[in-house]
């Protein structure tokens, strides 16, 4: 009965174990499109999700990856409030038309609206009467003020340009342009003050073309929740998370999946279940109706649950199996952990991921919370596990149950990664490796990279080959490193 268990026993594989066959090919890196599915409903722009992990994902890294066309998905190793307010944050930095408007009446003093220009750092106020616009009060307005002036109606402008709420983008802008205006109010067929459009939100849009905006314009972002945190779940669709990620070192636990069930009729937003590494496991979460499934049991570079528990699947054949299954359900799985390379989210996408989830990659960047170190002169960043005694005792985080336990086993570590500075140019070179790979195998798109990708198992002989090897590199690229600390 032993032996036959092990004969039974199939192979799994792992980024190193394979290669993709180079193709015939007519795409050159730079025609390819690398938008792909993050869930049933959520398009991105570039296949990057930011892990949720405390020393990856806060407000700050979510804002810098939606711009250029990923997500971040926001830590819960905090108070559900605190982490609602960095989904928040991430929501207010940017929106096409500002609709909760600070406003003044005619009859306000100079001063009182003066003081709230200057408190919410606003360059203009719609001042309004029975909620019908009836002027703008703007630095131009109060810059020379006359000692007779008292009451806002004495120095506000009087003409507003006006849009109106169906306007279109280019004609906000049209309107903008001609009329030297920075800000434009937005009225419906009433009179009635609705929104705001402001110069400065255009021009953020066109700084980043990539970025990844909800219907009003405002950044996507995501939140990680427990399996059973159903308050948690409803605090962040509050703020205005775009989708939920159940976060859980064991997604095919059947208790987290009936809690799935519940929160799907709970919750509007799309969720993400995981993490699991098995077909029958994203069988069981596409029947809780996940939207999107999150794949990789102990690849993580933090990761020890495969040495401490002895449990997992080599990511590769992990992200297979599942994405085979997802596929029939038309539903997308992030591949989540072990990525070191760029050559890595190729083959990744090409078993079956739609998007890769990062950690380490990330967390040496300008926009990771961690605390930044030096050793020997070199700069590193903390980064460390979920799992890990720091941020388990440190937090509010369940992902491995072991919460409230006072000793606990646990299942990561706690280091650091070198400083990476800004994390646009990281992904860039992620990115470009990408694109890359989608020409070599002739993939003009994520979904043909998907279909035609073809693998070659190499030996520990081929995985030498591929490194630089014979040579003592003298600098170090920016998309390589062969360093071990
Ligand atoms: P990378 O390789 O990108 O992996 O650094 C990030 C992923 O690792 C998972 N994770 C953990 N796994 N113990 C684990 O076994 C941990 O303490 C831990 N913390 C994070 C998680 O899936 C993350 O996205």
């Amino acid at each position: 009965m032993f032996i036959s268990k092990l004969e039974r026993a199939a192979m799994g594989y792992t980024y190193d174990d394979v290669l993709l066959i180079p193709g015939p090919s007519r795409i050159e890196p730079k025609g390819v499109s690398v938008e792909s599915a993050l869930t049933r409903h959520i398009k991105l722009n570039i296949p990057i999700v930011s892990s949720p992990m405390d020393t990856v994902s806060e407000a700050e890294m979510a804002i810098a990856l939606a711009r250029l066309g990923g997500i971040g998905i926001i830590h819960r190793n905090n108070k559900k409030e605190v982490q609602a307010e960095m989904i928040q944050k991430v929501k207010r930095e940017e929106s096409l038309i500002i609709r909760d408007l600070y406003t003044v009446s005619p009859e306000t003093s100079i001063q009182d609206a003066i003081k709230l220009m200057k408190e919410k750092r606003i360059a203009g106020l719609p001042v309004i009467l029975n909620n019908k616009l009836v002027g703008i009060l703007t630095n131009r307005d109060i810059r020379f003020l006359k000692e007779s002036v008292q009451r806002v109606q004495d120095v506000m402008t009087k003409e507003v340009v006006t849009g109106n709420v169906d306007f279109s983008m280019e004609q906000a802008l049209e309107i903008m342009n001609r009329k030297k205006i920075e800000k434009l109010p937005l009225v419906d067929g009433s009179g009635n003050l609705v929104g705001l459009i402001t110069a400065k939100d255009i021009m953020k849009r066109e700084q980043y073309p990539l970025a990844v905006r909800d219907e009003e314009g405002k950044l996507l972002v995501g939140g990680a929740v427990g399996a059973f945190d159903m308050e948690r779940a409803k605090k962040l669709q509050e703020a205005g998370a775009d989708v939920i990620v159940v976060d859980s070192a064991h997604g095919h636990n059947l208790d987290l999946i009936d809690s799935v069930k519940r929160m799907k009729r709970e919750i509007d937003i799309d969720i993400i279940a995981g993490n699991i590494a098995t077909s029958q496991a994203a069988e069981d979460l596409i029947s809780a109706e996940v939207d999107g499934i999150r794949t990789g049991v102990g690849p993580g570079s933090i990761c020890t649950t495969r040495i401490v528990a002895g449990i997992g699947v080599p990511q590769l054949t992990a992200v297979a199996q599942t994405a085979e299954t997802a596929e029939k359900h038309g539903i997308p799985i992030v591949a989540d952990g072990g990525i070191r390379y760029s050559g890595d989210i190729v083959k990744a996408i090409a078993a079956g991921a739609s998007s890769v989830m990062l950690g380490s990659l990330l967390a040496g960047t300008d926009e990771a919370p961690g605390t930044e170190i030096n050793i020997s002169g070199r700069r590193y960043k903390t980064y460390r596990g979920m799992g890990s005694l720091g941020a388990v005792m440190g937090g509010e985080n369940d992902r491995y149950g072991k919460l409230g336990s006072g000793k606990f086993v646990p299942e990561g570590v706690e280091g650091a990664v070198p400083y990476k500075g800004k994390v646009a140019d990281t992904v860039f070179q992620l990115i470009g490796g990408l694109k890359s790979g989608m020409g070599y195998t002739g993939s003009p798109t994520i979904a043909t990279l998907r279909e035609n990708g073809k693998f070659v198992i190499v030996t520990q002989a081929g995985i030498i080959e591929s490194h630089p090897h014979n040579v003592m590199l003298l600098s170090e690229p920016p998309n390589y490193s062969n360093r071990t600390f």
